[in-house]
């Protein structure tokens, strides 16, 4: 996908005003940008009307600014995260659609919040536990689609990775699959599931 260069200058002023500038520049390995590319090229065909987006363990904020670059179908979204250095530097990314109205980032806990979005993204599953888990899919609403990222990469702050697609299927228990996959990055798979929590 292109990134225009009046959200790069954003994208740049964000890493650079970021308190921990190398940290910033995690959510910009080449894995980390091809996974959300790959959300998108699967996602956003199938989006034909204006939707609002929520996006759970959002981080700072790039598959946000990359999802309103791709479509003219995200009409809002609302970035959430536990960490609160994310809130600043998802704002100054997101800054284009922040002043627009379109864009929030959120200081909160993914399990605690109450969701009214026509779509709900967490690429964030290997960092909550089973139980977590359980606690925030009961709260998404049953029309909302969903879309859900793991992967099988092993280290520490990874709760809950899983082995392969269908152990992320079996994990994620939603009753209706519409897209299943798997995408070999150089260090690690990333998993996705696109679908509904019932049927
Ligand atoms: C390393 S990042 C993102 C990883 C993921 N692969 C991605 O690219 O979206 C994981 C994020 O999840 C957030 N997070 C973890 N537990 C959370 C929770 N319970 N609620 C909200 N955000 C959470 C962390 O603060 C962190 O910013």
């Amino acid at each position: 996908m292109q990134i225009d260069t009046e959200h790069l200058h954003h994208w740049m002023r964000a890493i650079r005003q970021s308190p921990d500038p190398m940290r910033t520049m995690d959510a910009f390995w080449r894995g980390q940008i091809a996974s959300k590319e790959w959300l998108i090229d699967n996602l956003m065909p199938s989006i034909t009307n204006p939707v609002s987006v929520d996006i759970h363990g959002g981080w700072v904020g790039t598959l946000a600014s990359m999802l309103f670059q791709s479509s003219t179908m995200i009409k809002y979204i609302r970035s959430i995260d536990i960490d609160p250095s994310c809130e600043n530097i998802a704002s100054t990314m997101n800054q284009i659609e922040l002043e627009a109205g379109r864009f929030r980032a959120v200081t909160a806990d993914m399990c605690d919040v109450s969701i009214d979005a026509n779509i709900v993204i967490n690429t964030s599953c290997e960092h909550i536990t089973e139980e977590q888990y359980d606690k925030w899919i009961s709260q998404v609403p049953e029309n909302s689609l969903l879309v859900l990222q793991s992967n099988d990469y092993k280290i520490p702050e990874h709760v809950r990775i899983s082995q392969n697609i269908d152990d992320f299927k079996n994990q994620s228990n939603l009753k209706n699959i519409l897209y299943a996959g798997e995408l070999e990055l150089p260090m690690y798979k990333r998993f996705m599931i696109i679908g509904k929590k019932s049927l």
